[in-house]
């Protein structure tokens, strides 16, 4: 990789537009609202593979198994780039002169690995039109919201999340950057059927990492040996990320994710919500989630395993 590549990241950073606005009554950064035209008509391939989460779902650790089942287990290739950089994140576009996801996704060779948090209802239409593959993880609420509230802490593009308790209260009313939770996972999941969309959970990828790295490559059409497959695991293991540069975003400018408050890799566990909510809000959570879930027909499953 060019190591200028980071330099004109870091000045793109400098002076940048933090505020958030709104798509569609979706909080999205400004910077994502000023460049929706360019990220609607983002062009998609066929033989494109879009990794779609809501934030803190655990994308970075499910792009870097697709990236390397695409390598077929090549891990060095796999090293070419911090993530950040080899897997557009189609949803920004940074001033220049850093070139903007939709510009280094043009460049790229096919088959091409791309990012998205949009819910469904946002996404550039031609993946739909191109018919092509999306792997997408849902992680339980309780968990996502602790881990968002970390990243909100560290990461200075998005807004401070202020205390827990009111973070609660945000989280739980969509009022959080790329919106709802709710209407994430569920828009996603309507649409299963539909598309090429593979949907996958956070805690089913803790609790046996090798049946659903086995399940992303039989929906990608490889066929890979089991030799191969325990390689891409432990290369994805949350201690393998924890260590490696080009996984754990410690190449980005720190000026705008403080690692030194929260470490991107911060726990990479299920069940890690007992230690922040309250009995009173999990009251409160439970009630909520009962009405904005009911009927979706989508189990989350939140226990330790
Ligand atoms: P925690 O904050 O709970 O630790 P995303 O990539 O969508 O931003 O998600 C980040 C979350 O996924 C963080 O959760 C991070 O620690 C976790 N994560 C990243 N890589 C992981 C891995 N290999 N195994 C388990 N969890 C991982």
């Amino acid at each position: 990789m060019d190591p200028s590549v980071l330099d004109d990241i870091a000045k793109s950073l400098e002076g940048i537009d933090l505020s958030i606005g709104s798509i569609d009554g979706i909080q999205l950064p400004q910077i994502t609202c000023d460049a929706w035209d360019i990220i609607q008509n983002f062009q998609a391939r066929e033989d494109d593979i879009l990794v779609a989460t809501y934030p803190k779902a655990g994308t970075t650790w499910a792009h870097e198994i697709v990236d390397l089942i695409l390598l077929e287990g090549n891990t060095e290739k796999a090293q070419r780039a911090p993530c950040f950089i080899k897997v557009p994140f189609i949803d920004l576009v940074l001033p220049k002169p850093a070139k903007s996801a939709v510009e280094v996704a043009n460049e790229m060779e096919s088959p091409r690995l791309l990012k998205t948090h949009l819910p469904i209802q946002l996404v550039p239409p031609s993946f739909w039109e191109k018919n092509a593959k999306v792997v997408y993880v849902a992680r339980n609420a309780k968990d996502c919201m602790v881990s968002y509230y970390y990243f909100q802490k560290m990461n200075k593009g998005l807004p401070d999340p202020g205390t827990w308790d009111n973070y609660f209260s945000s989280f739980l009313s969509g009022e959080v950057p790329w919106g709802s939770w709710f209407d994430h996972v569920i828009g996603w999941w309507k649409a299963r059927d539909k598309y090429q969309i593979l949907y996958i959970f956070y805690e089913d990828m803790i609790e046996d990492p090798m049946r659903e790295i086995r399940k992303i490559t039989r929906f990608i059409g490889k066929n890979l040996s089991e030799e191969v497959l325990e390689k891409i695991k432990e290369h994805t293991s949350f201690k393998a990320m924890k260590e490696n540069p080009m996984a754990n975003y410690s190449a980005f400018p720190s000026s705008l994710m403080d690692q030194s408050i929260s470490p991107f890799m911060r726990k990479g566990t299920v069940g890690d919500w007992k230690n922040h909510f309250l009995m009173s809000q999990n009251i409160v959570f439970e009630e909520e989630y009962k009405q904005k879930m009911d009927g979706a027909g989508l189990i989350f499953r939140d226990l330790l395993p």
